[in-house]
């Protein structure tokens, strides 16, 4: 579908804003005392994850139409697409097959009358072989020093995907390994994950699709000369630094030889690429086999995703639950809340993941959206987050649908504190959906001139996000999730969830003041006059003028 009737055009998007003006200011308590079984029912089961759905502000009816909307916008038949390796990212005309990387042996999924599967199988043996060199001690810096430290240089899918993987799974990894994650042009980036690091004992992942992104190639470059200067030899490039791209031509200008290189292909978007060659630093961390369990993890969410009905398909629940709040509540934020404090970068990841995907004004027809896409997403791990911004979302004027996200059991071995943080996980819920009346005050004891700011509301929706322990099978299952949350919203949106053009304008400008700030001459400026007199200002303060 590209053009066709917008969204908003469609019979069931007229049923939901009805039923939204039926169902007024109706709510959790109303909800949970005329069906009492809901909490049993308004939940689904997949790849090893848990989905109570039960405190939203939905009824039977709400589901219904918005599974509705999903099949009259041909989401099942979207998905089918995707899976397919048809190219449905149109703006780029690119298949979008993140699928395929998780796929089995015995799969095949053909992209331009090619089998993809042999390819990505080839990539992960040898990245499995690397892997096993360098924690093992076979691969050694040049001077025959065994690696202690991997620092990946990367940005966005580059380095948010591996980032957040390595802090989600470090009960997992190789303690004996040091993993420090590069990202910003803020050479304090660089200083601070170097300044501790002996250059010979250390190697460098440059993790970059392109490999042309700005903070990315001036890192390496940086990286190159700290290392090629502190060890006082050129042919240290070899043993301290590997590749992850799909630009082969840019790997060997930059000096590195492709046969340390780690592809994979365009299909891929960055976003979408933690389970990928990108996750090389999440291999070296746990292991060939705990990365494979990862992708099987990912692989049970895609079929999960791919043959459950929409009625028990819990990424189709999910995205279908946050148009819901996002087009007929006026959400314009959700909050993802971990109960976990490894997956603390969680959010961060989902950010990028969501936002880069769904901030999109226009439709695949190139019509301009006359309606809202793509929610902003933030949170923080639960439960410092209760001690931060929850006051807001209690009793503040917005409606912030969030994500809870928990485990039955813990990592660490330190058991007690586990109930006490999964105790908050379900009060937190409890408390943002049946708050807190004026009755119940009173009958409390509460001073009648406090009942007013004591009063909690409740109607704050949360899902609940449930599995057995955090595992890396489970992270890949909970990032497929997301990943397939997002393109059911894209689909309901109509937008091309897979290009990011936003982004261009932005690195456009910055190339054109780079030289505007490091000529010796004060530059002629053409910009705007505040622009102008940013950079005046900062030209005089550094001392430039
Ligand atoms: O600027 C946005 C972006 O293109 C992301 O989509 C991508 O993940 C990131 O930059 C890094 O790109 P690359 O992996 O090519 O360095």
């Amino acid at each position: 579908m590209t053009d066709g009737p917008r969204p908003t055009e469609t019979q069931a998007w007229q049923a939901l804003k009805i039923h939204r003006e039926e169902m007024g200011g109706a709510g959790l308590r109303q909800f949970f005392a005329e069906d009492p079984g809901r909490g049993e029912r308004f939940c689904a089961e997949g790849a090893g994850l848990f989905l109570d759905y039960s405190k939203n502000l939905i009824t039977g009816k709400t589901l219904s139409l918005l599974v509705g909307l999903a099949r009259e916008r041909g989401l099942e038949a979207r998905r089918d697409a995707m899976f397919r390796g048809e190219k449905i990212n149109v703006t780029e005309n690119r298949a979008v097959l993140h699928t395929a990387l998780r796929a089995p042996r015995s799969a095949s999924i053909m992209v331009d009358g090619r089998d993809v599967v042999p390819d990505i199988h080839a990539v992960l043996d040898r990245m499995t072989d690397f892997s096993d060199r360098v924690r093992d001690g076979r691969w050694l810096g040049c001077t025959g020093k065994r690696i202690k430290n991997v620092v990946n240089i990367g940005i966005g899918g580059s380095y948010l995907g591996p980032e957040m993987a390595y802090l989600a799974l470090r009960p997992f990894s190789r303690r004996t390994l040091n993993f420090r994650f590069v990202s910003n042009v803020d050479g304090a980036d660089f200083t601070e994950a170097t300044q501790d690091l002996d250059p010979a004992e250390t190697l460098f992942v440059i993790s970059s699709k392109t490999f042309t992104t700005l903070e990315t190639m001036t890192n390496a470059l940086t990286a190159r000369q700290w290392v090629v200067e502190a060890l006082g030899r050129k042919d240290a490039v070899a043993a301290h630094f590997v590749a992850v791209s799909t630009n082969d031509a840019k790997v060997r200008q930059f000096g590195i030889d492709t046969a340390n290189m780690f592809g994979f292909w365009d299909w891929v978007g960055g976003r979408y690429s933690m389970d990928s060659a990108i996750g090389l630093s999440t291999m070296l961390a746990v292991g060939p086999e705990n990365f494979r369990d990862m992708l099987a993890g990912f692989h049970d969410m895609d079929e999960h995703f791919r043959t459950s009905p929409l009625e028990s398909n819990l990424p189709a629940i999910m995205g279908l639950l946050t148009v819901w709040y996002n087009n007929f509540f006026g959400a314009q934020t959700m909050g993802i809340m971990p109960y976990a404090s490894c997956l603390k970068r969680f959010p961060a990841y989902l950010q990028q993941l969501q936002m880069e995907s769904n901030g999109k004004h226009v439709d695949l027809g190139g019509r301009f959206a006359d309606y809202q896409t793509g929610p902003i997403i933030w949170g923080e791990p639960g439960t410092d987050a209760q001690h931060s911004f929850y006051q807001l979302i209690h009793q503040g004027t917005k409606l912030i649908p969030c994500d809870l996200i928990g485990f039955c059991r813990p990592l660490s071995p330190l058991d007690h504190h586990h109930d006490l943080l999964m105790a908050n996980m379900f009060a937190q819920a409890e408390a943002l959906a049946f708050g807190k009346t004026a009755e119940e005050l009173a009958a409390e004891g509460s001073p009648d001139f406090q009942t007013p700011f004591r009063v909690c509301e409740g109607n704050r929706p949360t899902n609940v996000i449930l599995a057995e322990r955090l595992t890396p099978k489970i992270l890949g299952s909970l990032v497929a999730l997301y990943e397939h949350n997002v393109f059911t919203q894209g689909v309901i949106w109509n937008i091309d969830s897979f290009d990011q053009w936003g982004v261009e304008l932005g690195k456009v400008l910055a190339g054109r003041i780079t030289p505007e700030l490091t000529g010796a001459q004060a530059p002629k400026l053409g910009h705007d006059s505040s622009t102008n007199a940013l950079i005046g200002r900062y030209r005089r303060l550094k001392g430039s003028d």
